[in-house]
């Protein structure tokens, strides 16, 4: 399937680590009253589910049958924000564990389970209305989604972001630490020869750096609706 034969819009959001998207692709989705797809919560549900069952995470095969006998099922509670159940519970508090962001680099980057992620989240965003965040989202899984946007920001801004995040759930890490760990997962994601991190052709680009997520969320409206 492809945006042209979604019901509705599109709007994909793509970009490193910490960039911003999922804040801001959740905000968009609220304000136009779209459905919300954080398709980096499936990578990380399945390296959760990895992690705790003890699969090897360098074991294509076994990825993949883990994930064909993983139920996902993503909801969103008033005022936009998502849960995440795996096979009946909710691991959404789990999914942003420091062991879960050393793995699932490594789980993303097997074809067969990024083909597996792809065929549900285009049967997810089958009736569009729908703002999907991810790294291949415009180049990959929607070619042909109407509205594209690449978020970047400075590795300094986006380790700072990280940074409060984790300390919101109880973690404390340096801004080194995360700065070379947000690099290094970056790397990984960028060079992967199945939907590698890259900007689609036709993608906006909005550098966050310096930007509120009031002022981003703000910019992609106004793309949208100009070109609606
Ligand atoms: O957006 P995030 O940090 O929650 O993503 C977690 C990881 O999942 C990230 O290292 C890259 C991977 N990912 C991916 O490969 N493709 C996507 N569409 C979304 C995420």
């Amino acid at each position: 399937m492809n945006a042209d034969e979604a019901a509705g819009p599109i709007i994909a959001v793509d970009g490193p680590a910490g960039a911003g998207k999922s804040t801001v692709a959740r905000r968009v989705a609220d304000a136009l009253g779209f459905l919300y797809l954080d398709t980096g919560a499936m990578y990380r549900a399945l390296a959760l589910k990895a992690l705790a069952t003890g699969a090897d995470l360098r074991d294509e095969e076994a990825l993949v049958r883990l994930l064909q006998e993983t139920d996902l099922v993503l909801t969103a509670e008033p005022g936009g924000q998502v849960r995440v159940w795996m096979d009946g519970q909710d691991v959404t508090d789990e999914l942003r564990r420091p062991a879960v962001n050393a793995a699932v680099s490594q789980v993303a980057g097997f074809g067969r389970v990024r083909e597996e992620m792809v065929r549900r989240q285009r049967g997810l965003a089958r009736g569009g209305r729908i703002v999907v965040d991810g790294r291949d989202i415009g180049t990959n899984v929607f070619p042909q989604a109407p509205f594209k946007f690449f978020l970047t920001a400075s590795l300094e801004t986006r380790a700072r972001r990280r940074q409060q995040d984790l300390a919101r759930m109880g973690y404390h890490v340096d801004t080194a630490t995360l700065a070379e760990e947000i690099r290094h997962r970056d790397a990984l994601d960028a060079a992967r020869p199945y939907g590698p991190l890259r900007q689609a052709p036709d993608a906006v680009v909005i550098d966050t750096t310096d930007m509120e997520v009031d002022a981003v969320v703000a910019e992609i409206l106004r793309v949208y609706r100009q070109r609606a």
